[in-house]
């Protein structure tokens, strides 16, 4: 399976969840493909941001080496599921769905937990380590959720 996670900045929440979730599939022998992306441009190229790098290296996840992109539509060819942070995000996709098969891949991360629940992973940026923390750990349960769901997948 091929996984994608946005977010707003593709600097905070999805290079997160990105680096988590391909830590869990080399440690479990998951084959696939997962990758990250952003709405805005402001950080294009950049790595992620040093708290988002630093909590990570808490848990021995290095996404240093990460790099800041944006969506585009093609995305919808190549990811069999795309994974939004929050309500903003879904709107922001929603809106660069060319048809219901580009809809139908796109939830949000949490409900992988939380199913219909629509619960958001909050934006961090503005905020303290505390809202770091409390991203990873939600994208850790996501990350879970999610690859045992891609361990059902892989042949
Ligand atoms: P992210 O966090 O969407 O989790 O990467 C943000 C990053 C940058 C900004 C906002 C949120 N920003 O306004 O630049």
């Amino acid at each position: 399976m091929k996984i994608l996670f946005l977010c707003l900045g593709n600097i905070c929440r999805s290079p997160l969840a990105e680096g988590i979730l391909a830590h869990k599939m080399i440690q479990q022998g998951i084959k696939g493909k997962v990758d990250s992306a952003g709405f805005e441009s402001y950080h294009m190229g950049d790595p992620p941001d040093p708290r988002a790098i630093g909590i990570a290296l808490q848990h021995q996840i290095d996404i240093s080496a990460q790099r800041v992109r944006v969506f585009h539509a093609s995305d919808f060819d190549t990811f069999d599921r795309i994974y939004v942070m929050d309500e903003s995000n879904m709107s922001m996709i929603r809106k660069k769905t060319r048809n219901q098969d580009d809809l139908k891949k796109v939830d949000f991360v949490m409900n992988l937990v939380y199913p219909g629940v629509n619960m958001e992973v909050p934006d961090p940026y503005y905020g303290n380590v505390e809202l770091f923390e409390e991203a990873y750990r939600l994208l850790d349960l996501a990350t879970d959720e999610l690859a045992k769901h891609m361990k059902s997948h892989t042949p």
